[in-house]
């Protein structure tokens, strides 16, 4: 096996072949989301080097990163402009506490993300660390909001069936996968979970008053195997939220920065939420930051007495090289004109689906919002596989022998690249699935 390519700076890295590191992973390390057993029994790729859209291991194979590296990059990897952001800001400090101190980035970067809504609407900025905090923040405020607002009894959340939005306590609560939460439910908050809008309207009246906020991920629910939402829903829901007095949280963490073809989904149908949950794309895919963005009505509620601040934070809240890569980001979206790019790769990628479902007789539907798809693959009779044959896990892995990196939601392939491929890239990408489930259900 190859020696690693990492330079003599890197921890004593120098010598060491693959196999030495894969040892090491399985020896010491513990991976997100994953039965370790099975992890063990089988060779990980080392990824080492990006560029653009590509990914190259330690043996020097490389691989299009078919899920922009778990829906976080959109630029692409190593792009010279966000490498010298970093590079820039590192001449002046990596980080600074942004608990009693301000810094230049942050106050920057949180006005040009409240600029993206009408002055009065989104006017507050308060970062973290990732989706998963991002959305935690968004809950806790609604909850003090209602505390300072003499309405106490709002102490629960409305959210979808399948929908997913991070993996502390209180935004797993909110998650509808029962296989990450349900074993924790009875120490989760207060929930009423609901499958459609014309689930929401059966709600009862003692429920709705007992609501703080509603939660969903706009246009397209991304962990449930990527299934968009019915077209004027959202616009639905916010006048919905508004008639009842609940808040709307949009959790826009995968959606976010022009993955669906407009810079947040919302504005797909013009709705502006009480608070909008930021990250993965916010940084390109190059460090944890986040923010909520809320109201000033919000805001306000936390004013006067000292015990009515918002008392939440983390060591690394606005991280200083985080803004600095979120700043040159949207810099990107101007220079680059990043918007058209997505929505002319779009076009394309859906006549590559169209076609694929044409010639494959596995690909049972695909979904796609902008550059988020989902291929669902099923049996040629229409039925499901049985989940005990783990089609979408195999063909993912068949996929890695034909340069595609991405990972199944079920026997759903999520194909979502970075906004720098090439048309080219995008074909071959989805030749490498069609390879790869020929080979798999021809076994
Ligand atoms: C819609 C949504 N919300 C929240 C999260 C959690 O984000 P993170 O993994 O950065 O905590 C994710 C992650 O995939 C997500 O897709």
């Amino acid at each position: 096996m190859a020696l690693s390519l990492l330079s003599v700076h890197n921890c004593g890295l120098l010598f060491m072949t693959t196999r030495d590191l894969i040892e090491l992973d399985w020896k010491h390390c513990w991976h997100p989301f994953t039965p370790q057993e099975e992890w063990c029994q089988n060779n990980p790729i080392m990824l080492e080097s990006g560029l653009g859209a590509w990914l190259t291991d330690t043996e020097g194979n490389s691989y299009i990163d078919g899920n922009s590296s778990i829906w976080t990059n959109i630029h692409g990897h190593s792009h010279p402009m966000l490498n010298q952001a970093v590079a820039q800001q590192l001449q002046k400090v990596a980080h600074t506490s942004y608990l009693g101190f301000a810094h230049p980035l942050a106050s920057r970067l949180a006005q040009r993300l409240c600029q993206f809504f009408p002055e009065d609407t989104l006017s507050r900025c308060f970062f973290s660390d990732d989706g998963s905090t991002a959305v935690e923040v968004a809950m806790k405020m609604s909850l003090q909001y209602r505390l300072q607002t003499d309405a106490e009894e709002r102490n629960s959340f409305i959210c979808f069936q399948n929908s997913y939005h991070g993996d502390t306590m209180g935004a797993a609560s909110l998650g509808g996968v029962s296989l990450f939460f349900d074993r924790f439910a009875k120490l989760g908050l207060p929930v009423h979970r609901v499958a459609s809008l014309e689930d929401l309207l059966q709600l009862s009246t003692e429920a709705l008053k007992s609501t703080t906020a509603l939660i969903i991920e706009p246009i397209i629910q991304g962990v449930n195997q990527m299934t968009p939402w019915p077209t004027g829903m959202l616009a639905q829901l916010r006048e919905w939220t508004e008639k009842h007095g609940i808040h709307l949280i949009l959790d826009e963490v995968m959606t976010g920065f022009g993955r669906t073809g407009k810079m947040f989904a919302c504005q797909h149908e013009d709705v502006i939420p009480d608070f909008l949950c930021l990250a993965k794309g916010l940084t390109a895919g190059y460090l944890p930051t986040a923010a909520t963005l809320t109201t000033e009505t919000v805001y306000n509620a936390f004013l006067g007495p000292r015990e009515h601040a918002f008392y939440y934070g983390h060591s690394y809240t606005a991280n200083q090289l985080g803004c600095a890569i979120a700043l040159a980001s949207l810099d990107l979206f101007e220079s680059e004109n990043t918007l058209e790019r997505v929505n002319n790769l779009s076009a394309f990628l859906r006549q590559e689906l169209t076609a694929l479902q044409k010639r494959c007789p596995y690909v049972f539907e695909t979904r796609q919002v902008g550059l988020v798809s989902g291929i669902e693959l099923r049996q040629q009779n229409g039925e499901s596989f049985p989940t005990t044959s783990r089609i979408g896990s195999h063909v993912c892995q068949v996929a890695m022998n034909h340069q595609l990196l991405t990972r199944p939601i079920l026997d759903t392939i999520v194909f979502m690249p970075p906004y720098c491929i090439s048309e080219e890239e995008i074909s071959l990408a989805i030749e490498a699935i069609e390879k790869a489930v020929c080979e798999v259900l021809r076994s």
